[in-house]
């Protein structure tokens, strides 16, 4: 059955809150991998326990990784197994919905020394996977995918890797670390060359696990495949998700009588184009106590309500980084839907290849509410001030979508409903909670 948010908002109400967002994502996934390729034990603080990163923290188990998950405390302990410990798994690897989880994996299942097949839901089984296909091809696995360049896919790993030096032809932080991760096994040192500036979180944490990786520039990267094992760090502490406390971030900029704080979040540079934007935009937001925690920065974020003052904004690649924001965007076009003036998102079409096509589904998610905006090949222009009524949201599956929707709603006076929610688990877990906090109610049915 499909389960849909209720949400009766009421924004007279004042809300002052100090909330702590779950994990990051994308550094959960690459905490599992590195983990249960070290030797030696890691215990994982603060993991995120989504279904995406719960999927790829199975997948290790079913590939002989020891790793216990103690719910109470979000901690993970993991007994790598070295870069070659791996074996074989009896059944096909599911992924859900992770595109970071099959992209990431593939990398890896190039580099051992047999045949598995890794697939996952509907939206994985349209999403393309040529883009990590063809530079592992390159290095010597072998692929069979569908005719459509689409899930499942079954990989044949060789032993040991050509190294590549390789442009990518997209900025992409999932095929980067695809091939950085075969890089580990590899026979000597492997290149990958980024047309952007894509989240860098493998080549972080492959460093604290003491690998060798530099940066020619400021957009290339090299792995040097390590002489023996990984040197497991022992413990790892994960930042609250800069794409989850964007919601909230918003959610303040757009809301009168409110004042959010948001703890410990990830700060990485490849990951605050939200904070820049919201600046352009003229959102009130502070940024505060930045401090360093294995090898990447965190703070506390505060945003205070600004819907009076918010501006119109172009959003492309010749002013802003996207990729630095990719994930934001359907949050943003909320905070553009009450900036005034027109705002334009242009050079996003990656967003077309996410878990839904994300220009198309964020459209149909502000005209739900009566915005004025229209569809761009690549991006999207939204008219400030154009929000008319309560709407009904369909999520597609699209756990983004979802809760861009579920923002708004709480922003505008009356009910809203969102139809299709249970994909919010992927990313954000304890969202309805959030949602119970600063709505009038909020019926989950
Ligand atoms: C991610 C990279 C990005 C992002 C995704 C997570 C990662 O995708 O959109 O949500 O963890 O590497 P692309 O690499 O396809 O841009």
């Amino acid at each position: 059955m499909t389960r849909s948010f209720q949400i009766v908002s009421d924004p007279s109400k004042r809300v002052e809150a100090t909330l702590t967002v779950p994990a990051d994502k994308s550094i959960s996934h690459r905490a599992i991998i590195l983990s249960s390729l070290a030797k030696g034990t890691t215990t994982i603080h603060n993991f995120l326990a989504a279904q995406d990163t719960l999927h790829t923290l199975q997948i290790f188990q079913q590939m002989g990784v020891n790793i216990n998950r103690d719910g109470a405390t979000n901690t993970v302990t993991v007994t790598g197994v070295g870069l070659h410990g791996l074996r074989s798994s009896s059944t096909v690897l599911d992924v859900g919905n992770s595109g970071t989880g099959i992209r990431l994996i593939l990398g890896i299942l190039s580099g051992q020394p047999f045949k598995t097949t890794i697939t996952g839901d509907a939206s994985i089984q349209k999403r393309p996977m040529k883009r990590v296909v063809d530079p592992l091809t390159l290095m010597g696995a072998t692929f069979s995918l569908t005719p459509t360049g689409t899930a499942p896919v079954t990989v044949t790993g060789k032993v040991a890797l050509n190294a590549i030096d390789y442009a990518m032809p997209v900025s992409s932080a999932q095929v980067k670390s695809a091939i950085l991760f075969a890089g580990l096994y590899a026979n000597g040192p492997t290149v990958v060359r980024d047309p952007g500036r894509s989240r860098d979180h493998t080549e972080r944490m492959m460093r604290h696990f003491g690998v060798q990786v530099e940066n020619p520039d400021a957009t290339s990267v090299i792995v040097f495949p390590p002489p023996i094992d990984l040197v497991s760090p022992k413990e790892l502490t994960i930042p609250s998700d800069i794409s989850s406390a964007a919601f909230w971030m918003v959610l303040a900029a757009i809301r009168p009588n409110t004042i959010l704080t948001l703890l410990n979040v990830g700060l990485n540079p490849t990951r605050t184009g939200i904070i820049d934007v919201m600046t352009a935009m003229k959102v009130n937001i502070n940024v505060s106590d930045i401090r360093q925690v294995e090898g990447e920065p965190i703070g506390d974020i505060t945003v205070k309500s600004s819907r009076d003052g918010l501006t119109a904004v172009t959003l492309d690649q010749s002013t802003f980084d996207m990729a630095t924001f990719i994930d934001e965007i359907p949050i943003i076009a909320v905070l553009a839907a009450f900036a005034s003036g027109v705002t334009t998102i242009r050079d996003a079409q990656e967003l077309r290849v996410k878990e839904s096509d994300r220009i198309q589904t964020t459209l149909a998610m502000l005209k739900a509410f009566g915005v004025v905006a229209d569809e761009l090949p690549d991006g999207l222009r939204i008219t400030g001030g154009t929000v008319q009524h309560v709407g009904t949201v369909e999520s597609h599956g699209d756990h983004r979508i979802a809760m861009a929707g579920s923002i708004l709603s709480l922003a505008i006076e009356g009910r809203s409903g969102i139809i299709d929610v249970d994909c919010v688990d992927t990313s954000y877990p304890g969202f309805a909670q959030g949602l119970s906090l600063m709505a009038a109610e909020v019926i989950y049915s």
